[in-house]
Formats: structure tokens, C-alpha cells, sequence
């Protein structure tokens, strides 16, 4: 029978069965299917799995602490973090074009990626968390916007020129199993239920030009969103919500200060396969409150506007 515990109890074997004695790579993100794979590979070889984790100056507000706390500080895993928000904010400067933004960014990540891996002697195996919809994905044709499936984890060359084999031992099971497996690991089920993030990040949350203050104005516009989808018990009824940094500037009032300033969109969607979405009509009160919040405690934003636009033919992501 399919339960959680045999397929861990199956896998466990067939890791340790394959690696033996050797040491294995892995790229963390923070999202789910990266955390699985560590702690599943954490359990079966303990410390010959060493793990790197970018960050990249475009997640969300504490994201990078979080992961660090979770699997380094509790879990014990070997995490490898690097600091890269100079690096990646140098490379995007002046960039505009959300195809060209998600490029640098996927580019940045490899020669990161590959700096930290070429550093570490010794190790044989680069895992990754692909799974089955990712392996049917890259195999069809997609329409729509161009994207490589998974730039991020997907370390292209990486395997060949380090001598590398390849480990990927969740790439037969569907999300929700492999959701499943993640809290009988014992993740925490705020990390294992999170909402998808796209590998680009808030890179392509910030309209046009990405800056430092942007992505700092857009996280704390984007917490607040999410601290209170959670309070008031919508966050698991919408399948995807964030905040949008636009960078035209809007005219509004604060106390009898004129102010000349950026827009922030809400953004939220329900949808089971994220090809099309409808979006989530989320109660007037409630948008009420989030606006009012962001407007009083985050400084330079004094207007929020909520998308109502379905996919399609909207994109969930703004660009
Ligand atoms: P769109 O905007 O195409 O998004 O309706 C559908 C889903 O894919 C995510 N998304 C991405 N994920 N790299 C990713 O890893 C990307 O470049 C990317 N663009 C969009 C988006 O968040 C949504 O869940």
C-alpha cells in the first residue's frame, strides 16, 4: 500500500544502496520539493549530504533566515549559505525585460552554484527535487512564456563537468505525495503547504528595474498580505497570493504630506493545475484591512490595488 512511511522506509534503501560511502550536492531553495529531498537524504546519509543555498536578495521577508533555522539550526543538515544579493542586484541593474530578468537571475545561480560546488572536494552526486509533472514538463513542448522548467534547481553542465551523477529520488511522485512524505519527515507544515515562489523570485514581482528598495518595500507589502490571508484562515483557500511592486507613481495624502509614490498590487488566485486561475474573490473587509496596513507601515506606498484579472488571460506572475 502507498503510505508516506513505505515509500520513505523504500527510498532510504535505494539512496544508501546507491551513493555507499560518497558524498552528495545538493541546491536548496526553500521551496518544498528541494526541503523534501534534504530531509529525506539528511535521514539516509547524514552528513555526506551538503547542501548550498543562494540567496539571492529576491526572496521573501526572513525566507533565507527561515530556511537556515529549519535545516541547518534544527535539522542538523550542512548547509553552505551564500550571500549573493550584491552579485545579483549588480547583474540586474538596468535590466527591464521580464524573459531577459528571469535569464540573468537563472545564469547568476549557476555560476554561483557552480563556484561553491567546485569548491567542495570530494563529492560524487548532485541530487535534485524534480518530480513527475517536472519530468513531463520538460519532456512536452510548452506554450505561453518561455521558461526553463526548474532554472533554478537545474544546474545545467554542472553533472558533466564536475563528474557528476545524478540523484533524484522523488522524480516518480506527484506534489501532494511528496508532500505527504515531507511532514512524516518532520518538516514543518508551513514550509511543506507554502505557496509556490518562482525560481526568479521577487525579480519578477518588481516591475521593470529591480532594485534594493523595491524588493525591501515589496517584501514588508508582501508579509502583511500573508499575515493576514493566515490570520483570517484564507491562505490554504487560495492556491497562490503575493504582492506586485509597480513602479509608476501615484499621487495620495499621508497626514498633509503630498506623496508622489510607487503602487502596490495584490495579487491572488485559486486554480488546481496553475494553467488557468480564477481569481480569488477574497471578502472587502479583508482587502480593507491589508490595504490599510500596508498604507500605515510601509514607508512610500499610499495606494494598493487588487488584480482581478483571471488566467487566462492574465499570467498569475505579472511578467
Ligand atoms: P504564470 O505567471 O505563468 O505562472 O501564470 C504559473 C506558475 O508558475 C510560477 N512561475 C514560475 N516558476 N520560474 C518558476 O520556477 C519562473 O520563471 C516562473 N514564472 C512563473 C508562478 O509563480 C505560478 O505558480
Amino acid at each position: 500500500a502507498w503510505t508516506p512511511g513505505n515509500i520513505i522506509a523504500e527510498r532510504l534503501e535505494q539512496v544508501r544502496q546507491s551513493v555507499g560511502a560518497e558524498q552528495v550536492l545538493l541546491g536548496l531553495s526553500g521551496g518544498v520539493d528541494s526541503a523534501v529531498v534534504a530531509a529525506l537524504l539528511h535521514k539516509a546519509i547524514g552528513a555526506q549530504l551538503v547542501c548550498v543555498f543562494v540567496d539571492n536578495g529576491l526572496l521573501r521577508l526572513d525566507e533565507a533566515d527561515q530556511v537556515m533555522r529549519t535545516f541547518a539550526r534544527h535539522m542538523g543538515v550542512r548547509v553552505i549559505r551564500v550571500d549573493a544579493e550584491r552579485r545579483f542586484l549588480e547583474r540586474l541593474h538596468g535590466v527591464e525585460d521580464p524573459e531577459q530578468k528571469r535569464k540573468v537571475i537563472g545564469n547568476t545561480f549557476i555560476d554561483i552554484f557552480d563556484d561553491e560546488a567546485s569548491k567542495l572536494e570530494g563529492v560524487k552526486w548532485l541530487a535534485q527535487g524534480t518530480i513527475y509533472p517536472d519530468v513531463i514538463e520538460s519532456a512536452g513542448a510548452r506554450t505561453g512564456k518561455a521558461r526553463v522548467i526548474k532554472s533554478h534547481h537545474n544546474v545545467a553542465g554542472l553533472p558533466e563537468q564536475m563528474n557528476l551523477k545524478l540523484l533524484e529520488p522523488l522524480r516518480d511522485l506527484f506534489k501532494d505525495e511528496v508532500r505527504q512524505i515531507g511532514i512524516e519527515l518532520g518538516l514543518p507544515s508551513e514550509m511543506v503547504y507554502r505557496h509556490p515562489f518562482p525560481g526568479p523570485g521577487l525579480g519578477v514581482r518588481i516591475l521593470g528595474e529591480v532594485t534594493k528598495a523595491a524588493a525591501d518595500t515589496l517584501r514588508q507589502a508582501d508579509q502583511i498580505f500573508i499575515e493576514e490571508l493566515r490570520r483570517a484562515d484564507l491562505y490554504d483557500q487560495v492556491s497562490q497570493a503575493f504582492a506586485v511592486y509597480l513602479p509608476v507613481r501615484s499621487v495620495g495624502v499621508v497626514g498633509d504630506n503630498r506623496q508622489y509614490e510607487p503602487v502596490i498590487a495584490l495579487r491572488a488566485v485559486e486554480t488546481i493545475d496553475f494553467m488557468t486561475a480564477r481569481w480569488a474573490h477574497l471578502p472587502y473587509d479583508f482587502l480593507d484591512l491589508v490595504c490599510r496596513r500596508i498604507v500605515n507601515e510601509v514607508k512610500g506606498i499610499s495606494r494598493v490595488v487588487y488584480d482581478i484579472t483571471g488566467k487566462p488571460p492574465g499570467t498569475i506572475e505579472w511578467e
